[in-house]
């Protein structure tokens, strides 16, 4: 049943006009801490809440499920990924779960062009160079990079955020390939001139740049497994900023180490916040702690989506983001 004024619990700090708001509009209890709550906590906010605000630090399992209380009716996550929420489980138990879509394609699709840009370019490893003392002045043959224009673009998962990649890149000279479930609308498809390939092994065997950005599901697991790794070329680059567990960590490790990839470009990990010290060391790496989405205008459009969600549902009807599982 819908509350008029539900009891929401949120469980990380959100922009300040998003808990005012929510303050003002429901019996909100917020997180002012910033302190990402232990799986018993998640369990007693479950069983208090008529409506959960996660975020993706949070692990919604089966467990913290099957103990939440009977008017937890609706999860409004904090983002677009719900791969932390057991979104079948809770479907199971009458549970609605929404996200935030759309809002953050544009600022993930910057941050990823930003990476292209950086590992190409040695970004990275010029700032070290510079900050360390060891710049000795410019010299015709030092920090060579690659050049931008001309490289083929191959991006796994074609939805809002890889087309918006693909936007940005066809702006950069690159050619836009993709592997995705479907083939994108013609359309769009002629607008970015992109060459749809079915077969994923064969596009990464031939892609100057990959970039992964669909979304975790069991599906995508090690989409990047280590045999997939090992079909990209030596020269070729990775980036990630979708979900660390799509590409096999370990492997991705093993195969930098051989010197079997020119360089990658990380802003998501297999284990977050914990980061495989071993890339730590490596100057063709580009690490980043997940924060391609993190803008503050970006961040307050997704507190407006929560907040929208909460009151459609709080007013009886279907809230406009949805999740559905067979959908994901
Ligand atoms: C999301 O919303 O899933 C993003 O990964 C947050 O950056």
């Amino acid at each position: 049943m819908a509350t008029a004024n539900p009891k929401v619990i949120v469980t990380r700090k959100l922009p300040d006009i998003i808990e005012t708001r929510m303050m003002e509009l429901f019996d909100t209890t917020l997180n002012p801490t910033d302190e990402p709550l232990s799986q018993d906590q998640l369990i007693e906010a479950a069983q208090q809440a008529d409506v959960l605000v996660p975020t993706l630090t949070d692990n919604i399992d089966a467990r913290v499920l099957s103990q939440a209380g009977e008017n937890l009716k609706l999860i409004a996550n904090f983002g677009t990924g719900t791969d932390h929420i057991d979104v079948s489980a809770a479907q199971d138990q009458g549970i609605t779960v929404t996200n935030t879509p759309g809002v953050l394609t544009e600022d993930t699709a910057d941050f990823t062009m930003a990476l292209i840009l950086a590992v190409l370019r040695r970004m990275s490893e010029g700032t070290r160079v510079l900050r360390g003392g060891e710049w000795k002045g410019w010299a015709p043959t030092a920090m060579l990079g690659h050049r931008a224009t001309g490289k083929r673009l191959g991006i796994v998962g074609m939805g809002r955020i890889g087309q918006a990649v693909a936007r940005r890149a066809r702006a950069f000279g690159m050619s836009i390939h993709y592997h995705n479930r479907n083939k994108v609308l013609p359309e769009v498809e002629e607008e970015l001139e992109a060459t749809y390939w079915q077969s994923l092994d064969q596009m990464l065997a031939r892609m100057d740049i990959v970039s992964v950005n669909c979304p975790h599901t069991p599906a995508t697991f090690h989409l990047l497994s280590a045999r997939r790794l090992r079909l990209m070329q030596p020269n070729a680059y990775l980036i990630n900023t979708a979900r660390g567990e799509i590409v096999n960590e370990d492997a991705l490790v093993a195969m930098l180490e051989a010197g079997q990839l020119a360089g990658v470009g990380l802003d998501v990990f297999e284990h977050e916040p914990a980061v495989n010290p071993k890339f730590l060391a490596m100057d063709n790496v580009v690490l980043l702690p997940h924060m391609g989405s993190a803008t503050l205008e970006g961040r307050i459009d997704m507190g407006e989506k929560v907040i929208i969600n909460i009151k459609t549902h709080a007013d009886g009807h279907n809230p406009p983001d949805r999740v559905l599982e067979g959908l994901l």
